[in-house]
């Protein structure tokens, strides 16, 4: 996707459309037109460790895409929560987000090029949707490679409906055939564009849509045709033709509100109107100056991501690997940007309401985990200015030995230590010590992190439950029953965050914020225990994802649509969807014994117990 580092401004007439009315016309008018309203998916990618975060629409129907059959139906619309951090130094400009909300309609094996590009052409400008005058859409569609031939096709379905010639650009796979990564579905696709400025910029006849970096050329739509796929170095044709399309949803706002940024629009003016409060700048000295601007945009950008991952279904909490250390560096990059600002960072994170608030209505799940998104804020936050604390004077203290010794590059030893133990972000050593002319040795540095990867994935590998011994089957019921007394002692933000079963113990990670009192932990332990010698019966019932999730049942739903569930029921003290094995009754268990609670990592707490 070609980025403008800013925006110019439109002349479009629906200035006060907010991102809540785009989002209803958008799902009604492909409902209209046959398709089911599927919700929008967890951040974080389920069964799919290539990818840490859902970073587009098509994210989650990848199986569907490939040939699964979806149970909604082969024409499916929703919007999706994404994030993408790749860009995340871009942040600040006028459109890059680190999260963004996508909308997306989809054709699975049903229609294609024709009807996918004339529903776009309609909805973009019929008088009843978005109202932008035709004039001011510019296409660009694939010019052909070796994989595919030129896309003449949806060329011609653009000329059917009155874009001209001249507005129709033809570009390579660079540019037109989208794909998410090295494997999967792919195709061309064509993007839409609308001419923000109806002028070309000193390049004259080069300034040309999805191509100039100008400004002037703005994407707001890309319909990709999936209909082939990568696998093993070699793109193949897929038995079926699919759409996938995607709408960002703030750019296109931000060209129907005419505004300058995204950061204008609806979604993003009650999120700066707080930080701007806060700060002792006000908004008009913040836009003639542009470090604060960025600064600003960064620190409204990155609450806003925060609020997102930490009250995403399947909450991630700060810490050292994966989607945690994103939302950590996200958290402790817009504390920084707080600082040029000149505001708290403990007022910054009582602004995660105002996020909270503007989105629940789309997004419930964040006001059903405010509590957890508070509290994880204000941790980290805690947590970061003793990093700073500590970590700075370490790297003062080694940036002036190096310089005494004359050496301007710092060990990539020191760089993993500060984050290994400090959770120090190794950007912001990078940026300390180049303030300094000192550079992190970068091979080094790459080095010791892989080293921790590759012990922590062999960690993770461990974990698994393939041990099917009468010990383990026993563990695992009462695992369950430790999960519902768990939430009934501590409340329903408990949620279960991994678990490890071994013939000697069991091992439960859950989120919750504090340590147990003693009291708390007996109480768990007696309760288990009760339930125990109450002898009740485990039932297994296989039903639909839908169902079991309407049902309460607890637990990860790995695959949301269609496929069926098991559920285990304790008598009537625990539901959850699993995939078993579990002893009949709970006399089998025996003897339930919690030996410890402890921290696991940030917000996560650790319980190890045993049944003899
Ligand atoms: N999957 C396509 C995109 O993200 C629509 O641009």
């Amino acid at each position: 996707m070609l980025v403008p580092t800013s925006m110019k401004k439109t002349e479009i007439s629906l200035n006060h459309l907010t991102a809540d009315e785009l989002r209803t016309r958008y799902l009604e008018f492909f409902r209209a037109r046959g398709h089911a309203v599927i919700p929008s998916a967890s951040l974080i990618p389920e069964n799919d460790p290539s990818v840490l975060f859902t970073t587009a629409g098509m994210h989650p129907l990848i199986p569907y895409l490939l040939g699964r059959p979806h149970p909604a139906g082969k024409r499916l619309v929703d919007y999706q929560k994404c994030i993408r951090t790749t860009d995340v130094d871009e942040v600040g400009d006028g459109s890059h987000l680190t999260c963004f909300e996508m909308l997306g309609n989809w054709s699975l094996g049903d229609y294609f090029k024709q009807e996918s590009i004339t529903w776009s052409y309609e909805f973009l400008t019929r008088e009843d949707c978005l109202q932008i005058p035709p004039e001011l859409l510019y296409i660009t569609v694939f010019a052909g490679d070796e994989n595919a031939p030129r896309d003449d096709e949806s060329a011609g379905v653009w000329l059917s409906l009155g874009i001209s010639q001249e507005r129709i650009v033809y570009l390579p796979a660079e540019h037109n055939w989208w794909s998410t990564g090295d494997e999967g579905p792919c195709g061309p696709d064509t993007e839409i564009f609308v001419d923000t400025t109806r002028e070309p910029c000193e390049r004259a006849a080069d300034c040309i849509a999805g191509v100039c970096k100008c400004g002037r050329f703005f994407e707001i739509w890309n319909n990709v045709f999936m209909s082939y796929q990568r696998s093993g170095g070699k793109t193949e044709r897929l038995p079926t033709h699919n759409v996938d399309t995607g709408m960002g949803l703030e750019r296109t706002l931000a060209v129907l509100n005419g505004a300058e940024s995204v950061y204008e629009t609806s979604c993003f003016q009650p999120i700066v109107a707080a930080l701007v409060a806060l700060s002792k700048y006000s908004r008009e000295e913040m836009k003639q100056d542009q470090r604060l601007e960025r600064a600003l945009r960064v620190a409204v950008d990155h609450l806003r991501a925060s609020v997102f991952i930490l009250g995403d279904e399947r909450g991630v909490t700060p810490s050292n690997q994966g989607q945690g250390y994103v939302l950590r560096r996200v958290i402790r990059r817009a504390i920084r940007f707080c600082d040029v600002l000149g505001i708290e960072p403990a007022k910054w994170v009582e602004s995660a309401q105002v996020v909270i608030d503007t989105y629940s209505n789309a997004y419930p799940e964040l006001s059903a985990n405010s509590a957890r998104i508070r509290n994880e804020l204000s941790l980290e936050c805690g947590r970061f200015q003793q990093a700073l604390g500590k970590g700075s004077r370490l790297l003062e203290h080694e940036i002036e030995r190096l310089k005494r010794e004359g050496a301007t590059l710092l060990p990539g030893e020191f760089g993993f230590r500060l984050y290994d133990t400090y959770g120090f972000p190794i950007e912001f050593t990078q940026e300390l010590a180049a303030e300094q002319g000192i550079q992190v040795d970068p091979e080094d540095f790459n080095a010791r992190f892989e080293e921790h990867r590759a012990k922590s994935r062999s960690e993770a590998a461990k974990s698994g439950l393939a041990d099917l011994s009468e010990e383990c089957v026993r563990y695992h019921t009462a695992t369950h029953l430790l999960h519902s007394a768990l939430r009934k002692v501590l409340g329903e933000q408990v949620q279960q965050k991994g678990s490890n079963i071994t013939r000697e113990r069991m091992r439960f990670d859950f989120l919750f914020p504090r340590a147990m009192t003693k009291e708390e932990i007996e109480t768990v332990q007696n309760m288990v225990q009760q339930w125990i010698d109450r002898e009740l019966p485990v039932g297994c019932e296989v039903m639909q994802y839908t169902n079991a999730k309407t049902s309460g049942a607890l637990g990860f739903f790995e695959d949301r649509y269609g496929n069926d569930v098991s559920v285990y029921t304790v008598g009537d003290v625990s539901k959850e969807v699993c995939l078993g094995p579990h002893v009949s009754n709970t006399r089998d268990i025996g003897r339930f014994k919690i030996v410890k609670e402890q921290s696991s990592s940030a917000g996560v707490r650790r319980i190890r117990a045993v049944v003899s």
